[in-house]
């Protein structure tokens, strides 16, 4: 057999989701490999992320109740049950007694949260909990607005130091070993090298999807790579029209620069449209804390009716409560003091490869958690800070049920012997074509007319890619791959979809009017 690498749990991302997998599944006695294609500690979209974990405090019916409504009512109860039960537990053992995460706290100590002191955890009492988007309470826990990456460089430097776990930075995860149905590892490149890495079960905690469109939060190379694998080896995978945009991303000559977390929403921020009214109202009875769906095609509305739509931070005391986000507006040369300009941007896939809720696929030995799985938790619109906390119940979860398992190297996929060189402008012309269907066809609206088409075009797309993944090996074509795969997931399911729901917003677009002449 050829050289390859072996390890009892093969982990693939290093987002809060794959690092929480690692976790459960070393306390297990498992050792643990960690692939990731990011360099860090950036490359996770956890580490960007800004508003804060949410927690059930001592009210997780009430928490249940709030991310079904976020959703439409399409969110799956039970799976909502596993998330709203076990997420004060798991923030409490993980980021307080694991990582001793210091998160924001009040001072003085409210009458309010001294009542809460009474049923609310120790660690979870004294906090500075806020609000965003279709919360009906303050139950967000976050630092400054900058809370992923105080969450996520501890934890990646508590497990860089565990014996039982060894993190492989820059490396990315190309196919899965599988045979019968069963998944025995994933074939791994780094510098150019193409290794079979054996496992008794493989994690995928791949993230997101940004890169299939031209404007995203997401960090570069959010490919879909783990759902594409898990497709690509016969997973279900599930819900993939559901993409959530959030609605306020900063604009810089129409390109993204960052997000406006929702929190600066939570904390009085209001939209105004170009012509410098409140439009909001008009849209929601929550106005600005409308569900993220509704909030991101109320402003896609107005941006076209009367141009730029700003966020009026006016009745926040921005500097004070959001230095983060105001150092980037300075930087951007944004003048937040007059209003930041915001357009909706690709944030988070609600769907992926389908899991219970230990993130079991339908392959045995193969797990899914954080974004690029479909838990159930939400459904057709994501309630805003319950995603840091998905990858936390869940990453724990399959990270213990994944440990134990026996390593069975099988003959591997035959990458090693392929030109690795893929022409840079092929990759770049596909990409571009890629994004702009999804851009056009798979945005904040979709006609249903034109699914069918988008699908078409994207096949023939995925067609061509194949064509080179026949006789080619680099890591961008098969990042090229994955996207492809991922783009014609998300076109096939919307087009299957005749509902319009959550952030699936089917709107048929009036025929252009005969012209007089
Ligand atoms: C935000 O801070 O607005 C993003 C939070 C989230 O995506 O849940």
């Amino acid at each position: 057999m050829p050289a390859h690498d072996t390890s009892d749990v093969l982990v693939v991302g290093s987002g809060i989701a794959g690092l929480a997998a690692a976790l459960g599944a070393v306390r297990e006695g498992s050792d643990v490999t960690l692939a990731t294609k990011a360099t860090r500690p950036e490359g996770a979209s956890s580490w960007w992320a800004q508003g804060g974990i949410a927690v059930s405090r001592d009210d997780p019916e009430q928490f249940k109740r709030d991310i079904l409504a976020a959703s439409d009512d399409t969110a799956d109860p039970d799976a909502v049950d596993v998330l709203v039960e076990n997420a004060n537990e798991a923030v409490e053992d993980v980021l307080f007694d694991t990582l001793d995460v210091e998160f924001d706290r009040v001072e003085p100590r409210s009458t309010a949260t001294d009542e809460r002191a009474s049923t609310t955890p120790a660690n979870l009492a004294d906090l500075d909990y806020t609000r965003e988007a279709a919360h009906s309470e303050d139950r967000i826990l976050h630092v400054d607005a900058a809370t992923g990456k105080h969450i996520h460089v501890p934890f990646l430097n508590y497990l860089d130091a565990h014996d039982g776990v060894e993190i492989l930075d820059d490396t990315a995860a190309l196919e899965l070993i599988r045979h019968e149905g069963r998944v025995h590892g994933a074939m791994l490149e780094a510098d150019d090298e193409v290794t079979p890495h054996y496992a008794g079960s493989v994690v995928l905690a791949t993230g997101g999807i940004g890169e299939l469109y031209p404007r995203t939060t997401n960090p570069d190379d959010a490919t879909g790579d783990g759902i594409a694998m898990a497709a690509l080896a016969g997973a279900d995978v599930e819900d993939m029209e559901y993409v959530q945009f959030h609605p306020t991303a900063c604009t810089v000559d129409k390109e993204v620069a960052f997000l406006v977390s929702e929190a600066v929403r939570g904390e009085g921020g209001l939209l105004r449209n170009g012509d410098g009214e409140r439009f909001m109202p008009a849209y929601h009875e929550d106005a600005e804390l409308a569900p993220r769906d509704v909030v991101a095609r109320a402003v896609e509305t107005e941006r076209e009716a009367t141009g730029e739509v700003t966020l009026d931070v006016s009745p926040v005391d921005f500097a004070e409560e959001f230095p983060g986000l105001a150092e980037r507006c300075d930087d951007n040369g944004v003048d937040w003091e007059t209003g930041i300009p915001v357009a909706p941007a690709e944030h988070f896939l609600c769907g992926g490869v389908s899991v219970d809720e230990f993130g079991r696929t339908t392959l045995d030995r193969l797990y899914a958690v954080g974004e690029c799985s479909r838990t159930g938790v939400h459904g057709a619109n994501r309630l805003a800070s319950t995603s840091l906390l998905e990858g936390l119940v869940w990453g724990l979860r399959a990270g213990e049920d994944a440990a134990g398992e026996s390593v069975e190297p099988i003959e591997a996929p035959d990458l090693l012997e392929r030109d690795p060189d893929l022409p840079p402008k092929f990759a770049r012309d596909k990409f571009h074509r890629l994004r702009r269907v999804m851009d056009e066809q798979l945005g904040v609206e979709r006609d249903p007319e034109e699914l069918n088409r988008a699908m078409a075009v994207l096949r023939r797309l995925k067609g061509e890619v194949d064509a080179y993944v026949r006789t080619r090996t680099s890591r961008s074509l098969y990042e090229l791959r994955h996207a492809s795969v991922t783009a014609l997931l998300v076109a096939r399911h919307a087009a299957e979809n005749t509902e319009s729901v959550g952030t699936h917003n089917l709107v048929r677009e009036e025929p252009a009017e005969p012209s007089a002449d």
